[in-house]
């Protein structure tokens, strides 16, 4: 085993990536690549890739022409396509980018290692399965290092929802949940290693219903009261959760766990009955409007935040005043929005599309209100007092950077203060994004 070979990961997309990517960086650690930050200086190069937004494959395919070069230089570089354009394309992308060594999916890459010895030198992998083996057993009880104060944790991966839109059901396919025990251990592993914050994560991560060691099945607001009785671990959140599957025993979970943090990322998509119900959500504005007023009454100072699509198939001016009055009557902390585009497969690709034009005006309009809520719910904070987690450092000298309870970013120039510390901490201005402040006491 070699230890000079080194590593290159991008990453694209939601956190589950994130989370993924780590696990690949560490199973590439013990075949005895060591993370480079370039990829000039790179014996592999993975790209962890995303297929939610337009032209996503022809993104990734311009990336990787951008390799030639490189590849032509040093013929030994292996290069690895993974994530939900690996999974949806699959030989295509060997086919059509033939300096592709490796593609396997988000649901097959814990055999990596393997599928990197075999490829290079014009031999091609590929691993696109949705294997019986269980990916997460296959990665446990792997060495690991040291890490920061915050980690995600996936615990529910797939989706069965199937919204008109969405290719997630594609590519990470039917909706699983794992192991109750075999969550808390891997956070228990995590406290060891420094971590007092846990993101857990699914792509419909309210439905969640994993085996219990007793035999039964565990639901979310379960693991959540298991995982706060683990000593060391401070925060729970998680995301991202379908409004459907909010139970009253996971909204009672905000008012009574101490450690669950008042921040929901609760997506919506659309205001509009008539939409909603073209997208295949299942529920009406009113029904959100409900739950939403539900959960702030099991924990009043909940900051709530969203996903938006402007620009559907069919969406008319008064769909998008309904999603203008939905938010307004929500009052988001934070949100993300975007344009409608077409992802190859799914029902609403089909459909007649509203003109570009169109979707850019209102997601102007709805980003702008957006923004506003944003900035009144960071301006509420200035004057208080709250508890912040310090990541990391900032890029002022002497400056620190953490999140407080509501997941906004907080940068204090703090003598002092260390890293993975939660401290007590006086806002004293609000930025577009983020909040400034100095510690208290
Ligand atoms: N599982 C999550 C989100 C998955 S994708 C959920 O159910 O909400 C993340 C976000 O990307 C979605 O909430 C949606 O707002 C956006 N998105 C997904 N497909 C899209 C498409 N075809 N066009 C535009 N936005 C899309
Ligand atoms: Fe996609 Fe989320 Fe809908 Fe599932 S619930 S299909 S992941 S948008
Ligand atoms: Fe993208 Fe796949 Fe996540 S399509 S958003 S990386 S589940």
């Amino acid at each position: 085993m070699t230890d000079s070979r080194k590593l290159y990961i991008k990453t694209y997309g939601c956190q589950m990536n994130v989370y993924d990517s780590e696990r690949m960086a560490e199973l590439l650690a013990e075949a005895g690549y060591a993370e480079t930050d370039t990829p000039d200086d790179a014996d592999m190069i993975l790209l962890n890739t995303c297929h939610i937004r337009e032209k996503a494959a022809e993104k990734v395919y311009s990336e990787l022409g951008r390799f030639k070069g490189l590849k032509a230089r040093r013929p030994d570089l292996k290069i690895a396509v993974a994530g939900c354009v690996a999974q949806a394309e699959g030989e295509e992308i060997i086919r059509r980018q033939p300096l592709v060594d490796i593609v396997v999916g988000p649901q097959s890459y814990h055999r990596l290692a393997g599928l990197e010895a075999r490829a290079g030198q014009g031999r091609k992998a590929l691993d696109t399965d949705f294997p019986q083996e269980d990916k997460f057993s296959a990665l446990s009880s792997r060495p690991k290092a040291a890490r920061g104060p915050t980690a995600f944790l996936t615990v529910q991966e797939g989706c069965d929802k199937f919204c008109a839109f969405c290719v997630v059901p594609y590519t990470r396919g039917a909706e699983t949940s794992r192991p109750a025990g075999e969550i808390l251990s891997e956070a228990r592993d995590l406290v060891a290693r420094g971590v007092r914050e846990i993101t857990l994560l699914g792509q419909n991560v309210n439905a969640y219903h994993g085996p219990g060691s007793g035999g039964g099945s565990v639901t979310l607001a379960g693991l959540i009261r298991a995982l706060a009785e683990i000593d060391g671990l401070e925060r729970i959140r998680y995301t991202t959760s379908h409004p459907n599957d909010m139970s009253d025993e996971l909204i009672a979970a905000h008012g009574e766990v101490e450690k669950l943090m008042p921040y929901l990322h609760l997506p919506v998509q659309s205001g509009s009955d008539r939409i909603l119900k073209a997208m295949n959500r299942k529920h009406s504005a009113a029904d959100y409007l409900r739950l939403v007023e539900r959960i702030r009454a099991a924990r009043p100072d909940i900051l709530l935040s969203g996903d938006f699509i402007v620009g559907f198939p069919g969406e008319s001016e008064a769909d998008f005043a309904d999603t203008l009055a939905l938010v307004e009557a929500v009052n988001y902390g934070q949100a993300y929005s975007f344009r409608y585009s077409p992802r190859p497969g799914t029902p609403a690709a089909e459909r007649p599309q509203v003109a570009e034009e169109v979707k850019a005006r209102r997601l102007e309009e709805l980003q702008a209100l957006l923004r506003r809520q944003q900035q009144q719910a960071l301006r509420r904070a200035v004057g208080r007092e709250v508890g912040v987690l310090i990541e990391r450092e900032g890029r002022a000298p002497g400056q620190l950077v953490g999140r407080s309870e509501h997941l906004q970013a907080v940068h204090l120039d703090a003598s002092g203060a260390r890293i993975g510390e939660i401290r007590r901490v006086r806002i004293t201005a609000a930025a577009p994004n983020s909040l400034a402040g100095v510690l208290a006491g």
